[in-house]
Order: structure tokens, then sequence, then C-alpha cells
């Protein structure tokens, strides 16, 4: 799955944007975001997958606040019109200090209650410890606040989840896995 890109599945139902909220690149948070896309994919639907330490938007302008999708910035409409056509959405965040990472953040706030009235949220994060929950529950309440649909399965990995290769780590556990297709299945529902 490339990053940053549309995938088209054979049979279009719904389009899911994952943002994968990791701020260097072969993250677990990536990987993480790679096997939701699969799971997504392999049942027919489309995939919108965004990492924030590559996508090229500004500091948000609070003048944009009202309609986004009329910012002067081009990179700014063209994310918002990505995030219109999408009717779900999995946010996926490294834990930074106990909570979401800022470029997840960044990212968030180009958007208003106009784009994201109603959809289903997913939450998921990664972190180095066990302790998941404020993250969890930091990105819930921004979703929330958005008027999103915030779904209550959520996903929280750890490293020992994770098989180490050269590249990027691989997701081998099969208890999250089998978490990951109860938020979908709450997520497309
Ligand atoms: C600035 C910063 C703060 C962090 N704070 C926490 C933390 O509060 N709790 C935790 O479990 N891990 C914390 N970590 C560890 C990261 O969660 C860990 O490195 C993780 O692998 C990052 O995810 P990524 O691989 O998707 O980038 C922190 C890492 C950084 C860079």
């Amino acid at each position: 799955m490339q990053e940053n890109s549309t995938h088209n599945a054979k049979h279009h139902s719904q389009r899911t944007m994952i943002v994968a909220g990791s701020h260097r690149i072969g993250s677990y948070s990536s990987a993480l975001a790679h096997v939701v896309g699969k799971r997504l994919t392999d049942r027919g639907q489309e995939v919108d997958l965004i990492e924030v330490s590559t996508l090229d938007l500004p500091m948000h302008n609070p003048i944009d606040h009202r309609n986004p999708e009329g910012s002067a910035d081009p990179r700014v409409r063209d994310f918002c019109h990505r995030v219109r056509q999408a009717d779900s959405f999995v946010w996926i965040t490294p834990i930074y200090h106990g909570s979401y990472s800022s470029g997840l953040k960044k990212i968030i706030d180009h958007v208003n209650i106009s784009l994201m009235e109603n959809k289903p949220v997913a939450v998921m994060a990664h972190g180095g410890g066990r302790f998941s929950g404020s993250a969890i529950d930091h990105l819930r309440a921004v979703g929330v606040n958005l008027h999103a649909q915030v779904i209550n399965v959520a996903v929280a990995t750890n490293t020992t989840d994770f098989t180490e290769t050269e590249t990027m780590p691989i997701l081998t556990s099969e208890t999250i896995i089998a978490r990951i297709d109860r938020a979908i299945e709450q997520l497309l529902h």
C-alpha cells in the first residue's frame, strides 16, 4: 500500500481515511495503519492512508475554521476534500507524553464539524509502555468535539505485538488483529 494516496478496491462501498500519526518513517503506528488498511481493502473498502510525517500541510490558520474547503491554501483545500470524501476515519497515534502526537493534531485542526459530523471514527494508539489509555481518551475527546461518532472499540499496541524486520515492524499479534477486525465491524456498521 502506498502512502498518502487513495486505494480503489474492487467492490466500493465506503471510503475510510486512515491517519498514521507518527513523526517518523518506519514507525509502529504506520505498521498498524497498513494492517488496518489491508483488512479494509480485503473487505472491498476504499482506503485513503495519510502519513502525517510526509503530508504537506501548513500550520492551521484559524481564518479557515468556518470554511476550510474554501481556504486560500490549495494544500488545505485538497486535504479537506479528502476528508469530505471519507465516510469513516481511523486515527492512529504514537503515544507522546501520555497523549496523541502533535502531528496528528496539526492535521485534525484543519477540519471542522461540518466535515466530521456523524462520521464514525476509530482510535488506535501505539506506545513504548503499556499505558495507552490516556492517549485514547484524549483522541476520543477530540472526535466527540467534532461531533463524530467515536466507536467504542479502541486498539492499543505495544512493541511485543510486532515482529521486527530490516525495514519496518510487522504486526503479528493475532489478538490485536482480531481486535482491529472488531473495530472495523463497528466502523462500517
Ligand atoms: C516525545 C515522546 C514522548 C513519548 N512518551 C511516551 C509515553 O508517554 N508513553 C509511552 O508509552 N511511550 C512514550 N514514548 C515512546 C513512543 O510511544 C514509542 O517510541 C513509539 O514506538 C512511538 O511510536 P511510532 O513507532 O509509531 O513512532 C514517547 C516517545 C516520544 C518521541
